[in-house]
């Protein structure tokens, strides 16, 4: 699978993103991570539908949509009609994950369930040939510039052992705490996505950084 950086807009200068946006189009990043909390979900309110419409009519990259909220089925084609490309909901927040999963395919966007560090990898088992991409939180969702949490590398071996026993192409994203000296290691286990919050927007280079994740 193709090594995709994708930077998180949660961690920009809010007051200045389209400045953020901008620097995203014109670095080597793959698609533009965006993090939706509910406060519900989780212990943190980020932003929503309006800001994601306005971002993507800037944006020149993916919009990588981590829906951290309860009910995500309910808002699946808001988020579509908003500029998602890739839509991504937490398996601990769909009772009817499968029926999602195929309202975010008929939506035409790609479909992502993410994991929080506690779920075990192995409830995956039976939606993974439906999914595009695992999400896999290697911190506890609701802030940026948390600490990587290292046991994650073993969930994504582990994952990804199981995506190559069954010859799927399912992408791994690692999501929380990527940095400059973790990355390696975590491509080295298997994932080939990398979410960088806080490692690109607490830059002074942050083209420069998303150029390092990305080689
Ligand atoms: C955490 C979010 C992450 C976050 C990553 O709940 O899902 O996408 O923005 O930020 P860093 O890279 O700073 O940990
Ligand atoms: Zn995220």
């Amino acid at each position: 699978m193709n090594r995709i950086v994708a930077p998180s807009l949660l961690s920009a200068d809010f007051a200045e993103l389209g400045a953020a946006v901008r620097m995203v189009n014109e670095s080597e990043a793959g698609w533009l991570h965006l993090d939706v909390m509910d406060g519900v979900f989780v212990p943190n309110i980020s932003f929503g539908l309006p800001v994601i419409s306005a971002v993507k009519k800037i944006a020149t990259k993916p919009l990588d949509v981590h829906l951290m909220i309860v009910n995500p089925d309910k808002y699946v084609s808001d988020f579509k009609k908003a500029g998602a490309d890739i839509l991504t909901v937490h398996y601990e927040a769909c009772t009817h994950l499968h029926r999602t999963i195929q309202q975010i395919k008929a939506e035409g966007m790609k479909a992502g369930v993410a994991l929080n560090p506690h779920t075990p990898v192995d409830v995956l088992e039976d939606i993974l040939s439906e999914i595009d991409l695992v999400c896999m939180m290697s911190v506890n969702p609701g802030f940026g510039g948390q600490k990587f949490i290292q046991h994650v590398l073993a969930k994504i071996s582990k994952l990804n052992d199981i995506i190559n026993e069954k010859s799927l192409s399912v992408n791994i994203e690692a999501d929380g705490g990527v940095d400059l000296n973790n990355y390696k290691a975590i491509l080295d286990a298997g994932a080939n996505i990398l979410v960088a919050g806080n490692t690109v927007f607490s830059s002074s280079n942050p083209k420069q950084v998303i150029a390092t994740l990305a080689h």
